[in-house]
């Protein structure tokens, strides 16, 4: 029936056909590759199984109730993200088009990491040696292989491939991505939980979970480690990107919210907790335990399936990589996409060609195989992995948590909490007690500003170089800049 006043209301704008369909976009949203390659690393190396514990709570505490206020946010104006703040305050669009070029820059380098993980997949199933520097190597002969498939233009083959599968998606808007979603989202848990109970059958089985979640109490004291729980769980959650806003200004009126947000969040986490078994079960039993990050997924982890099957179970923990990221990609894009058609009229054939055209450029430099010295002084680095490091650092850390925290000041503080708590419980499966507008009006800020003060401060000891000082400034630059540029554009909305 909510479907009914909307077509009356605004005749324009698609929605979703069914109301799984946008839980299963957003989940396919939030799980991503930072489920296999941020989440397993970050818990077993910030204190094992008390930092499963510290997320959850932050996600309980910060990470929902700013997942809440973006689906409010969204369905409320039925806008993309500058769209919808600047029927706030005419600031915040600036914000909006600030948020939405960190999430470019994101998503240029995002679908790097999918084309990677799409030659994992590839070599591992055909077994073909990649030849480079390293000699000849095939996907279990690391870090050779990895540090040809860099050197090699073999990354810009996966991404252009990556880019077809998230244009054809997107091109069909709400319905191919409701799609897609629906058929991804079981293969994807019928892989990760296969893989969980594989590598919980292996002997060497309890080395891995002990090396996941071992528990290391001390940490509950560690500052780092709560705002580190914040920061990872805004990148988990698809949050301050833009993404959850514009899937949820796709909703009917009255489109359900409170349920939606936590099932999602959850969903995510358990998927992410799932993925963590697996991986480190199965590293333990292949005895490659160990590296961080891009490291552990493309090194460690097929480094170690020198085992029976081994081909196969890469093969199929890539593919599973693949939809991840693609999932993840197409909601990415989809923030541009929508804030885009919403200011300039542009219709969406339009609007994802020029968008997929500029974010599949802005990618190739995070492709680059040629050397450079490192400016750190340590030895010769790869480009393309070199930009990508330092961008993530930035557009994570502090990008996501930035926007955040503006977004909930603007929403909580100028709209106001009670009407965030009003435009949720309107259509919500549960409502909401009164109380909670103090969740976002207070502890979700003031829980994200202390994550943001940790972070800075980490951020000024981990300055090293001419190149990390200046990192930082060229980001904040091109964001700002364009997003002056962007906000000062005339629109139709
Ligand atoms: N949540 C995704 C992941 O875990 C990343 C992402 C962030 C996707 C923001 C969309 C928007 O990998």
């Amino acid at each position: 029936m909510g479907e009914e006043t909307s077509v009356e209301l605004e005749v324009a704008r698609e929605t979703w056909v069914t109301r799984m369909g946008f839980v299963f976009a957003v989940w396919g949203s939030m799980t991503g590759l930072g489920n296999v390659w941020n989440w397993p690393f970050k818990v077993s190396v910030l204190g094992g199984g008390p930092f499963v514990l510290i997320y959850l709570i932050m996600l309980l505490l910060v990470g929902i109730p700013v997942v809440l206020t973006e689906f409010v946010l969204g369905s409320t104006f039925r806008r993309g993200f500058p769209g919808a703040l600047k029927r706030i305050h005419p600031l915040g669009e600036f914000l909006g088009w600030f948020c939405l070029v960190n999430t470019a820059i994101l998503t240029a380098f995002y679908t790097v990491l999918i084309g990677y993980a799409a030659v994992y997949a590839g070599y591992a199933i055909t077994g073909l040696p990649l030849d480079g520097v390293m000699g000849p190597s095939t996907f279990t002969d690391q870090p050779g292989f990895f540090v040809n498939m860099l050197m090699s233009p073999i990354v810009l083959v996966g991404l252009i491939v990556v880019w077809l599968v998230v244009f054809i998606i997107d091109y069909f808007g709400t319905r191919g991505i409701e799609r897609s979603v629906m058929i991804l989202f079981p293969l994807m848990w019928i892989i990760i939980i296969f893989m969980a109970f594989w590598g919980l059958a292996q002997p060497n089985a309890y080395q891995g979970l002990d090396f996941y979640l071992n528990p290391d109490v001390e940490q509950f004291l560690n500052p780092n480690m709560w705002s580190t729980a914040v920061s990872l769980s805004f990148f988990k959650l698809s949050a301050g990107m833009g993404a959850l806003t514009a899937y949820a200004s796709y909703l009917p009126r009255r489109g359900e919210l409170t349920n939606s947000a936590v099932t999602t969040s959850l969903l995510d986490t358990t998927f992410a907790f799932t993925a963590g078994m697996a991986v480190f079960t199965i590293a333990a039993t292949a005895g490659f335990l160990g590296g961080g990050g891009v490291g552990f997924a493309f090194v460690a982890w097929p480094g170690g399936m020198v085992i029976p099957g081994g081909n196969i179970l890469g093969f199929v923990f890539f593919l599973m990589m693949v939809f991840l990221g693609v999932t993840s990609a197409i909601s990415l894009v989809e923030a541009i996409v929508t804030a885009v058609m919403d200011k300039f009229g542009w219709p969406r054939s339009k609007a994802v060609i020029v968008i997929t055209l500029i974010l599949f450029l802005g990618g190739v430099p995070f492709t680059l195989w040629m050397e450079l010295p490192d400016p750190m002084g340590a030895g010769d680095v790869v480009w393309g992995l070199y930009l990508l490091d330092i961008f993530d650092y930035y557009v994570e850390n502090f990008g996501l948590v930035l926007v955040t925290l503006f977004m909930m000041i603007i929403m909580a503080w100028v709209w106001g909490g009670a009407k965030i708590l009003d435009a949720a419980n309107e259509a919500g499966d549960f409502k909401l007690p009164s109380w909670y507008k103090w969740v976002v009006k207070v502890i979700s800020p003031v829980g994200i500003i202390i994550a943001l003060a940790f972070i800075i401060i980490n951020g000024f000891y981990a300055v090293g170089s001419i190149m990390e000082f200046t990192a930082p400034l060229i980001w904040i630059a091109i964001c700002i800049v364009f997003a002056a540029i962007l906000w000062r554009m005339k629109g139709v909305d």
